[in-house]
């Protein structure tokens, strides 16, 4: 589909997001015609900037991501972006860019068409969606609204601000960014699942011993303190990245590829999705805090974190449907700051079936994420001398050119959005559940606090406190990584 017209406003038009990912994204889907002559971008943030200075921003954003690019090209590109100084609670700045919409809308002829995009800080995304509903903001073609993460901060705010954005978007129309819906390895679990026989013949409680999910990360909060000590790991990579992964790990079958089918599958998986009381999260889940070193600052002694905070920057817990082909097989997860390295990975780990071949090493099939994308199984053979097993990887991986080609997950979801593909998106029913199972942990851990309970210290740049080995619901499960 080809040269789709737009007028395209962005929110945090001055922010790092628009310009590490939104602007590249949109010069690529320039250059690949999806968006050409029937476009305008309208940038808007507090900052006084003009027109010209947002054109100059955008043009250095792609250079930083692509480094030569076509000048000719990156100018007639730039040349479709316009900036309107605002602010958010302003009801005059909305009539301001309503005009402005109104006029590139027939200037670039756009049909109007509009995509709201709201990618600055969470805590203005329900004025925003007021004010486009009260100031009438939409075009009189189609309008979608993209929305990054956090969607809230518990079930009862993502719940307000839902309806602050129904109040001009239907569901269909909202499309709720996940970015690790639009990551490559990510987007190849169903192919990898529903589309091998091999594979899809032993995805049961027959086979799968357990499934474990971690999303380590080497960095600490940085310059995020003031953000993640009201937020923590479970809000912060649970409530959205881990739970999208392990929905499309245990959703049933869809009855096509089709969005609405998509969708539908999980829901049907999230129905059954087991929320946990205060024992299971007592038994299921321990939670870390990141300690110092020498030369290291403790979460605690990071700019903008409370000296005292009880903030959790690591979790492991455990997941469990009673429905769907995993019904009843323990899915464990663990992500945290400052771990031992940058590692996104997926171990689904086979029953023992040996036989006479006594205990065996397990079978597992392990999709690595970040930073390799690249698919094994593990699996037992013969040593060359005597009668012993050895364990070797069968894999299946790109070529360094086939890697290069992997488009960035923004670049994906930006022209989902366009085509209007909303297969990679959160609907609310899946984000409804996700923020059920967080609220109940963490209304678990403020009683736990309460009682004086606090998160385990951990030493930096390891796999996290030693206690997470004990959220096993078998006594012979253990972390493969
Ligand atoms: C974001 C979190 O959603 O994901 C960050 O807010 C985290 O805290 C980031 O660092 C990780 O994303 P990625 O793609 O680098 O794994």
């Amino acid at each position: 589909m080809n040269n789709i017209p737009t007028v395209m406003i962005i929110f945090g038009g001055s922010g790092d997001l628009a310009h590490r990912k939104i602007y590249p994204a949109l010069f690529n889907l320039y250059r690949s015609g999806l968006i050409h002559d029937n476009f305008a971008v309208i940038g808007t943030a507090r900052r006084p900037w003009s027109h010209e200075y947002l054109r100059g921003q955008v043009a250095d954003a792609v250079h930083e991501t692509y480094g030569e690019v076509d000048e000719t090209d990156l100018e007639a590109f730039a040349s479709h972006f316009y900036y309107q100084s605002h602010d958010v609670t302003n009801v005059e700045h909305y009539v301001t860019l309503k005009k402005l919409a109104q006029e590139l809308d027939e200037r670039y002829s756009c049909q109007g068409n509009r995509i709201f995009y709201m990618a600055m800080a969470p805590s203005f995304f329900g004025t925003i969606a007021e004010h486009i509903a009260d100031q009438k903001l939409t075009g009189s073609g189609f309008n979608r609204l993209v929305v990054e993460k956090p969607f809230g901060t518990s079930l009862e705010t993502a719940e307000v601000l839902n309806k602050q954005i129904n109040g001009s978007f239907d569901e269909e129309q909202v499309f709720r960014i996940d970015h690790y819906l639009g990551k490559e390895m990510v987007q190849n679990i169903l192919p990898l699942r529903l589309s091998n026989p091999m594979i899809k013949s032993i995805w049961n409680k027959d086979c799968i011993k357990n499934i474990q999910v971690t999303l380590a990360e080497r960095l600490g909060v940085e310059a995020r303190g003031g953000y993640y000590d009201a937020s923590g790991a479970m809000r912060d990579m649970v409530q959205n990245h881990i739970f999208q992964i392990i929905t499309l790990l245990a959703m049933p079958e869809p009855a096509s590829l089709a969005d609405t089918d998509i969708h539908a599958a999980k829901e049907a998986l999230l129905d059954s999705l087991e929320i946990p009381d205060e024992a299971e999260v007592a038994a299921g889940f321990v939670r870390g805090q990141y300690g110092g070193t020498e030369t290291t600052f403790a979460y605690t002694s990071e700019p903008n974190v409370d000296p005292e905070s009880k903030t959790e920057t690591f979790v492991a817990g455990r997941v469990k449907f009673d429905q769907g082909p995993l019904a009843g097989v323990p899915i464990y997860f663990r992500t945290g700051k400052e771990m031992k390295e940058k590692r996104t990975r997926i171990d689904i780990v086979l029953k023992d079936m040996a036989g006479i071949y006594g205990e065996t090493g397990e079978n597992s099939i392990t999709i690595e994420v970040d930073p390799a994308s690249e698919i094994y199984l593990t699996i037992n053979g013969k040593t060359i001398q005597g009668g012993g097993l050895r364990r070797e990887r069968l894999a299946y991986k790109f070529s360094p050119e086939e890697q290069a080609q992997v488009p960035d997950g923004y670049e994906r979801l930006i022209h989902d959005v366009f085509v209007n593909d909303s297969t990679n998106f959160t609907k609310w029913k899946e984000l409804k559940r996700y923020w059920e199972f967080v609220d109940a942990v963490e209304d678990a851990w403020q009683k736990q606090n309460e009682s004086g309970q606090k998160p385990l210290t951990y030493a930096p740049y390891k796999m996290g406190p030693a206690e997470s080995k004990q959220i096993f619901a078998n006594p012979t499960d253990r972390w493969i990584y």
